[in-house]
């Protein structure tokens, strides 16, 4: 599947308000935010006191492989960085693991949460804005012992959690989503059993779940914008357009409600929305059912549907009235050229909605690394960098270049056009060896802030 050449276009209109450059070509505003993002339990490896750690270990939990090392970012992130930086993306999306931060309750952490402030100094000293998800997807254990987020006093522990993790970082956070995709907690972990806690069709704790994680949100605002720092604020929801298949009406309804519409509803106080859309979902009467037969599909074996985020955009924007930032959008594919060919038809959609007026600040690829991709283990790979699994070596694909290159013109252009000549290119390039932030000036920025 190669890239399709990419034709200019005129401006529909004003792009929300900001500067729109030149006229004749897919140009992005001078303040949009390009990035790529990462979570902790998928890339940092030994996140040996979570309840995702517990779940690929258990046998029948339907997990490929465990996530052990991981892409060793833990240790390797200032590779990481440098990636980002070398790439020339504006942004860095990366989640702070609760478990580490908090591993016993009340009990917390300072060498975690210096950890990951030398992350958020490290990414100010190279010109990326941190981007900081406070929870994507892993609880800590002792978390999950008490129940989950099935317990009522979930909000107010995770509040807690981001009260302390917000005043140790928070002079340095330069955007912060709340919880990652809480829709997918509730139904893949209480309905279809393949996250923590593994529970199939437990329709009942799935409500409880949702409103409780709807809370942690709230509460979560509330704790970080009491906190250091000024930073917008935002939850990131998956989103998924609905195709209902006929007869499947009543379940099609149910599900927008209780997949988006009961989160979108809370967020018209937020400072945006983060949206999460990989494809689309048909629905019949029954739930669920599988794209026609011949429908192309991605490696995730979902439909390839690059028009996903201008559709969430679309529906979030209508629904809440805020500004929207794509946080995470890409494709699993062993061949790059189709995730280049992904990403322009996704950025394509992400402009019709700029020329429509709607005030879409950003958009982060899903993801910087080929990791680890949940119960489906290291397999998918949604990198723009891939990760040598016995080495660790990164290596940025000929996607990254291209989506770099997007970046730093701030204009849509076809692979074949990048400076560095991708036209033919199908492997991943030398390895980055290069870092950013040295161990010695780990404190850098620091305002010893230590929680109570
Ligand atoms: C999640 C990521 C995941 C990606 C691809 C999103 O739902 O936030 O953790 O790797 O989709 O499946």
């Amino acid at each position: 599947m190669g890239t399709r050449p990419i034709k200019k276009q005129a401006p529909r209109g004003d792009l929300a308000g900001h500067d729109t450059e030149a006229p004749d070509s897919l140009r992005f505003p001078k303040d949009f935010v390009w990035g790529a993002a990462t979570s902790a339990h998928q890339i940092e490896g030994g996140n040996t006191n979570s309840d995702w750690w517990d779940f690929e270990h258990q046998a029948g939990s339907g997990c490929a492989e465990s996530s052990g090392d991981a892409c060793d970012s833990y240790s390797r992130w200032r590779q990481d960085l440098a990636v980002v930086a070398d790439i020339g993306l504006t942004s860095y999306r990366f989640s702070l693991e609760w478990s580490r931060i908090e591993p016993t309750e009340g009990e917390w952490s300072l060498a975690a949460l210096d950890h990951y402030r030398r992350i958020c100094a490290s990414c100010r000293e190279v010109g990326i804005e941190p981007t900081v998800t406070f929870h994507h997807f892993t609880n800590p254990r002792w978390f999950a012992s008490q129940g989950g987020w099935e317990a009522p006093q979930s909000p107010a522990l995770f509040a807690r959690f981001c009260e302390k993790a917000g005043r140790s970082l928070g002079d340095l956070i330069g955007r912060a989503c709340t919880v990652n995709e809480p829709n997918m907690v509730a139904l893949i972990g209480y309905l279809l059993g393949e996250f923590p806690p593994g529970r199939k069709d437990d329709t009942e704790a799935f409500v409880t779940v949702t409103k409780n994680l709807v809370e942690a949100h709230r509460r979560a605002v509330e704790a970080l914008r009491a906190g250091p720092g000024v930073y917008p604020i935002g939850l990131a929801l998956s989103m998924s357009e609905v195709q209902v298949v006929p007869g499947g009406e009543e379940f099609a309804a149910l599900a927008r409600e209780m997949m988006e519409d009961i989160y979108l509803r809370e967020l018209g106080g937020d400072d945006f929305v983060g949206v999460q859309s990989y494809s689309r979902t048909y629905i019949g009467p029954q739930g669920p059912v599988d794209p026609p037969r011949g429908t192309r599909l991605t490696a995730m074996g979902y439909e390839y549907w690059p028009q996903a985020a201008e559709a969430a955009i679309r529906r979030a924007a209508t629904a809440t009235g805020r500004p929207v930032i794509v946080t995470e959008n890409g494709i699993a594919t062993n061949d790059d050229a189709e995730r280049v060919e992904y990403v322009s038809e996704a950025l394509r959609g992400v402009h019709r909605c700029l020329e429509d007026g709607i005030d879409v600040r950003g958009y982060f690829y899903w993801s910087l690394l080929d990791n680890f991709e949940w119960a489906h283990g290291f397999g998918p790979h949604f990198g723009l960098v891939s990760v040598d699994r016995s080495t660790f070596a990164r290596r940025p694909k000929p996607s990254a270049r291209w989506f770099g290159e997007v970046a730093r013109r701030r204009e849509l252009i076809p692979a074949a056009q990048t400076s560095s000549g991708l036209r033919n290119e199908r492997r991943a390039g030398p390895e980055i060896r290069s870092t950013v932030g040295e161990e010695s000036s780990a404190n850098a920025g620091r305002q010893s802030r230590p929680p109570d």
